[in-house]
């Protein structure tokens, strides 16, 4: 007699939800369609989107005008081996870091750390879109970043602690930074409770010789080098304010 099949039932919980791509099912036919909904924010190389059935949740996809009909960033031309991932390696470099710190934090069974957690990806009408953590001010929009904060002057000393904090975490956790603009970290009350910046985007190794993940005393040098020029940069933008620059060693 043939065995009855065993009925799945999906995950309520809204972090697998965000796996089994939208609307609750786990293999939608279509890619979500992006035309229909206005990206919240941008960067240089990606637009971010607010989930449209996870309001915890962003969907991240690269500029489409910055690549070419296959995939490649059309900078990348000039080299003469292109990368096989092409414009994907920024979701991998991503993916990549936060699986090293869960590897790390396995004896913790953590999960959680100073980085927005990636959820999984979603087929859109622009490509893969990379589905992370939405990292949130008090009404539950997206927070602001560094970078608005100090363009609109709004830099205070609870700020400059949760930098500092951020960057005390990174040394300990040998979190790499490969882009540390301020527009990658965001500023947030909700996710611990306490005043912190996440960051949202530039994490992982850069370099093809990775020195900074074999070595986390050079990881320390170059992240105390980046928390003093942002640090420099806060207290440019804001002369009234105290601001201790970290030594290097
Ligand atoms: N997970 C997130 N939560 C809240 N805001 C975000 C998130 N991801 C990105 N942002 C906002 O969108 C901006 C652009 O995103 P980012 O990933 O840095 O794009 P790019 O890859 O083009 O630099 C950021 O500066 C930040 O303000
Ligand atoms: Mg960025």
């Amino acid at each position: 007699m043939e065995e009855p099949r065993k009925v799945v039932t999906p995950p309520t919980d809204w972090r697998h939800d965000a796996l089994s791509l939208h609307s609750g099912k786990v293999r939608d036919e279509k890619p979500l369609d992006l035309s229909t909904l206005i990206h919240q924010d941008a960067g240089t190389v990606r637009l971010v989107y607010v989930h449209p059935d996870l309001p915890d949740a962003v969907i991240k996809v690269v500029r489409p005008e910055r690549v070419d009909g296959f995939g490649h960033f059309k900078d990348d031309k000039r080299l003469r081996f292109r990368r096989p991932l092409g414009m994907y390696r920024l979701f991998r470099r991503e993916l990549h870091q936060y699986l090293e710190l869960c590897r790390r934090g396995y004896g913790d069974r953590r999960s959680v750390f100073p980085m927005a957690t990636p959820f999984g990806f979603l087929p859109t009408s622009e490509g893969l879109g990379l589905v992370t953590e939405k990292i949130k001010n008090e009404s539950g929009a997206m927070g602001p970043s560094l970078k608005s904060l100090i363009r609109s002057g709004k830099v205070r000393a609870m700020h400059v602690a949760a930098l500092n904090t951020l960057f005390d975490e990174c040394i300990d956790l040998h979190l790499i930074i490969g882009d540390p603009n301020p527009g990658n970290m965001v500023y947030t009350e909700e996710r611990s409770g306490r005043p912190e910046f996440v960051l949202v985007d530039g994490v992982g190794e850069k370099n093809l010789i990775p020195l900074r993940t074999l070595s986390w005393r050079y990881n320390r040098y170059k992240l105390k080098k980046a928390q003093r020029t942002l640090l420099a940069a806060i207290a440019r933008a804001n002369p009234g304010l105290p601001i201790a620059q970290p030594a290097l060693a």
